[in-house]
């Protein structure tokens, strides 16, 4: 996720870009920059850091005079955040520029031909390769230049596209990275986003996938990718600049519980190729993988609960022995890392302590680790061995929602990979597991869709003083993230148990009316789980069930359900904790609680 503006009209461009880059940090904040025409030819300037930088470095925009210009402020996926990572980019005789919101998945493919061709690059982004890609297509006709880029590029793109021989123009392109146009009183605008426009205009258009615009002062013309004239309709904007930053959701964490889909699928889509996953950034060799005797998961909170998952995915698919650990504790059990031991640390941030710690032990101790990790360039995924990116992108509020989920895709795909090299599943059985895979961003869709149900089950709990969560197995997992959601945002107490276990002792603690959430998504549990129902049942618990859409037989033993479709076995807790999150959010916002900052917390824990 990145945040990108373009200006062409009457004022000066430089202060309208830096304007809006500012109500889009919210969607990257690593570095800025932004590129503006002269009279002459083409300026640019960009900085690692805050906008604050930038801003600083162009004097608010006065050092970059003229009247068309691009701005992006980055979220880093190719190329760790620095100045020549950082947008625009040029190509080789800066005639043509390029801001870009995306990834272009075949962009290592694309880059090896232009280097054979001569083309030189000098940044790692995936994004240089467009500018000389145009360059290379470019004989002076825009639109022709950029359908045949489009052509080749495979991955998702937000463009703004300056050519210094066509000084009166911009143009600007999508496919599955957001895009708005509209007018302002002197000239055209593109943005990422809403925010960035509103001050200029609440008449804007939505691009859609493979249409191209043309923006000239008082004009802009639309084309489809076979460059035909297109017809767009105009949407006014009533959204005040608070509601439009989190793009009309009440807050943070709602908006990106609706990311959840294409979080999801930019997490898989670039590691699956046909009937194959592909995890290029691995760094391990089939041999490496066979030689794997041991896997050790360390994290923190969240990212912890995707581990337990992932122990039983690993497990399950790969048969190799895991442990998972909290990363505050790893270091004092004095872990036994041996050869053979992979250590994967999973975080968000990329900068918990006691995470980074947990590398430090490892690598003393010979060890090699896998980082799972969102923020590129953030100190795990500068320490670790190798990074496996997950694609949520920025993540603002402080209860995370879309990153966790896109930790679990991470382990999926890893477990599917080490699973299909040693063996233990068959082409078949791998080509199904991507099958399924390719469903969940539509099925998380349609669970988010369920808001308004969960919403009024959510207000009758608003008074709750205890919520329990159980689950077996897998699903034991997904009762712990689902715990942790609703007592960090709603300060209801709630706690996670073993299903089997609540009758060791918490059971004293259900009277009449405690809420029990009781998940099964797995059927060999089915039978099992019931039994833990009824004996909370009887002793006067109400009990929700998440199960699968064909347990219909759970409404016997539970007072509540809400349903998952159906999915793979492994897959399950995507879609069982969308219900939990949107439950937790719900009951936090009955209750008036600051949803997006919890009181106590930090989004990145960098204390030990
Ligand atoms: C809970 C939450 C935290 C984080 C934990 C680890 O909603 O967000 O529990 O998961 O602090 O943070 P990262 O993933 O940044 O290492």
């Amino acid at each position: 996720m990145c945040g990108i503006v373009g200006y062409v009209g009457e004022s000066q461009a430089a202060p309208i870009l830096l304007e809006g880059l500012e109500k889009l940090e919210y969607r990257g904040y690593d570095s800025a920059g932004i590129a503006v025409y002269d009279g002459k030819k083409i300026n640019m300037k960009k900085a690692m850091g805050r906008l604050k930088v930038l801003n600083e470095l162009t004097h608010g925009g006065e050092l970059l005079p003229g009247k068309l210009g691009i701005g992006h402020t980055r979220w880093a996926t190719h190329g760790a955040p620095s100045d020549i990572n950082a947008h625009p980019h040029f190509n080789k005789d800066q005639s043509i520029v390029v801001v870009h919101n995306g990834i272009i998945e075949n962009y290592l493919k694309l880059k090896h031909r232009l280097e054979s061709k001569g083309y030189e690059f000098v940044s790692e982004t995936d994004t240089e390769v467009i500018a000389h890609l145009l360059d290379y297509y470019y004989d002076r006709d825009p639109l022709e230049a950029i359908t045949k880029v489009m052509h080749r590029m495979e991955g998702s793109y937000a463009l703004g596209i300056i050519f210094a021989d066509h000084p009166e123009e911009m143009y600007a392109v999508r496919k599955d990275s957001p895009l708005i146009v509209g007018h302002t009183k002197d000239g055209s605008i593109i943005a990422s986003d809403v925010p960035a426009v509103l001050k200029y205009t609440r008449d804007v258009v939505f691009i859609q996938n493979e249409e191209i615009v043309k923006l000239t002062e008082d004009k802009l013309e639309f084309y489809n990718i076979d460059e035909e004239v297109i017809e767009k309709e105009t949407t006014h904007i009533d959204w005040d600049v608070n509601a439009a930053e989190k793009g009309g959701y009440e807050h943070f964490m709602l908006k990106e519980m609706y990311e959840q889909p294409k979080a999801i699928l930019d997490t898989f889509s670039p590691r699956i190729k046909g009937n194959e996953v592909v995890i290029d950034e691995l760094g391990m060799s089939d041999d490496e993988i066979r030689a794997v005797k041991k896997i050790m998961i360390v994290a923190c909170g969240s990212a912890y609960h995707a581990g337990v998952t992932g122990k039983y995915i690993f497990e399950g698919l790969t048969r190799i022995p895991v442990e998972v650990d909290t990363a505050s504790e790893f270091r004092y059990r004095d872990p036994i890392i041996e050869d053979g031991t992979l250590l994967i640390v999973i975080s968000q941030s990329g900068e918990t302590a006691d995470s980074l710690a947990a590398i430090r032990e490892a690598h003393a101790k010979g060890g090699k680790v896998l980082g799972i990790v969102n923020v590129v360039g953030s100190s795990i995924a500068r320490e670790a061995d190798n990074v496996m990116y997950t694609w949520a992108g920025p993540e603002i509020a402080v209860a995370t929602t879309k990153a966790y989920s896109c930790q679990l895709i991470a382990e999926y795909l890893l477990a599917m990979k080490f699973a299909h090299v040693r063996g233990k599943i068959s082409d078949a059985e791998l080509a199904d597991m991507i099958e399924d895979m390719k469903e969940l961003p539509a099925q998380v869709e349609m669970l988010l869709n369920n808001k308004k149900n969960i919403q009024k089950f959510a207000n009758r709990y608003l008074a709750a003083k205890d919520i329990f969560y159980i689950g077996r197995g897998i699903d034991y997992a997904i009762a712990m993230e689902g715990s942790l959601k609703m007592k960090e945002i709603s300060y209801v107490h709630s706690d996670a148990y073993a299903a089997g276990e609540l009758k060791h002792g918490t059971i004293s603690l259900v009277e009449d009316g405690t809420l029990v959430t009781a998940i099964l998504t797995q059927e060999n549990l089915y039978k099992k789980m019931i039994s833990n129902m009824e004996e909370v049942k009887t002793r006067g618990a109400f009990v929700m069930a998440v199960t699968n859409v064909d347990n219909t037989e759970v409404e016997r033993n539970a007072d509540y359900v809400m349903y998952i479709p159906k999915t793979n076995k492994y897959f399950t807790n995507t879609l069982a904790i969308i219900p939990l999150q949107l439950f937790g959010y719900y009951v936090a916002v009955g209750k008036g609680c600051d949803v997006d900052k919890p009181r106590n917390l930090a989004k990145s824990v960098t204390v030990e």
